[in-house]
C-alpha cells in the first residue's frame, strides 16, 4: 500500500468576516503520497496558503477530512510530521546561523552534544557549513532562505511545507535554490506541498503540479510532469519542460493560450 503524506477528502474553509462568509476553499481531493513533490498554482487569493495553513494546522478545515501520514493534523504537528518554510526566511536576527538552525531541536529538548551533531549536519545539506557562525544580516537573501529550509528539516520530517519561499529572491539565485531543494528533497526523502506563482518553478521542481482557481478556490486540473529523475539544469532548456510548462500553463487559464489571446 502506498503511504500517503497527505489525504484531504472534500476540504473547505469558510472564514466569517464582517461582510459576510470568505469561501476561501471548497471540496479539495489531493493526495500527496510519502516523498513525492507536488506544488500548489494559481492566481492570488485562490487558497493556496489557506492549504497549506490546514495541512500545517495552523487553522482548523471548516469541512472534510484532511490526514497527515493516516493522522489528523492535529496529532501530526506533536509528532513533528512536518516542518514549514514561508516566503520570509523568518530567522531570528540575534543568533547566528547554526543558533537559527538549532532552535525547534533546543525547544524539543535535544541535548547539546547531540544538536551540535546535527546543526552541523544540516549546515552541510544546504551548503552552509562555513557560514555557521554568521548572522543573519550577513547573509544574501538566498542563504537566509537556506537557513530556514535547514531549520525547516531539523527534526528530519517526512513532509516539508513550503509558501512560496524563493518569491522574494531573484531569478538566478531562485534557479539555484530549486537545484538545491531537488537534491535536497531527494536525500531527505521527505515529501514537499510546495505554494508557488511561477509556472516554470512548479514544473522544474514537481512530480505533480495542482492547479487551482478562485472564487471559491479550489482545485481545476492535477497534472503529473514524468520529469523524475531528470531534474538537472539541462532540464529548464529540454522540449519536456517547455510542453509541461505550457501545459500548466493553460491549465491555469483553463483554455489553450493561443485561443485566449484571439479572444
Ligand atoms: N483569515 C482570513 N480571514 C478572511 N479571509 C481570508 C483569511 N485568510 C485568507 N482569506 C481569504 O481566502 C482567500 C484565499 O486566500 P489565500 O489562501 O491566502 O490565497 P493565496 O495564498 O492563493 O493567494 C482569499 O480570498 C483571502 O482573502
Ligand atoms: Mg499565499
Amino acid at each position: 500500500m502506498i503511504e500517503l503524506a497527505v489525504n484531504a477528502r472534500g476540504v473547505g474553509k469558510t472564514f466569517p468576516t464582517k461582510d459576510g462568509d470568505v469561501v476561501a476553499l471548497t471540496e479539495v481531493e489531493l493526495t500527496v503520497e510519502a516523498g513525492e513533490f507536488v506544488s500548489l498554482i494559481g492566481p492570488s487569493g485562490c487558497g493556496k496558503s489557506t492549504l497549506l495553513r490546514l495541512i500545517a494546522d495552523l487553522d482548523p478545515a471548516s469541512t472534510g477530512t484532511l490526514e497527515i501520514f493516516g493522522k489528523p493534523a492535529s496529532q501530526a504537528r506533536v509528532d513533528q510530521d512536518y516542518g514549514i518554510a514561508f516566503q520570509q526566511a523568518g530567522l531570528l536576527p540575534w543568533r547566528t546561523v547554526a543558533g537559527n538552525i538549532a532552535l525547534p531541536l533546543e525547544l524539543h529538548g535535544m541535548a547539546k552534544p547531540a544538536r551540535a551533531a546535527r546543526v552541523a549536519e544540516l549546515a552541510e545539506l544546504v551548503g552552509l557549513t562555513e557560514f555557521v557562525d554568521r548572522y543573519p544580516d550577513q547573509l544574501s537573501g538566498g542563504m537566509q532562505q537556506r537557513v530556514a529550509i535547514a531549520r525547516a528539516l531539523a527534526e528530519q520530517p517526512r513532509l516539508l511545507l513550503m509558501d512560496e519561499p524563493f518569491g522574494a529572491l531573484d531569478e538566478m539565485t531562485r534557479e539555484y535554490l530549486q537545484g538545491e531543494l531537488t537534491r535536497i528533497a531527494a536525500e531527505t526523502g521527505a515529501a514537499v506541498v510546495f505554494v508557488t506563482h511561477s509556472i516554470p518553478e512548479a514544473v522544474f521542481l514537481s512530480d505533480r503540479v495542482v492547479v487551482m482557481s478562485p472564487r471559491p478556490g479550489r482545485i481545476t486540473e492535477i497534472l503529473s510532469t514524468g520529469l523524475d529523475d531528470i531534474r538537472d539544469e539541462a532540464l529548464r532548456e529540454s522540449p519536456e519542460y517547455f510542453e509541461r510548462v505550457t501545459a500548466v500553463r493553460e491549465a491555469l487559464h483553463g483554455i489553450p493560450v493561443e485561443r485566449a489571446n484571439e479572444r
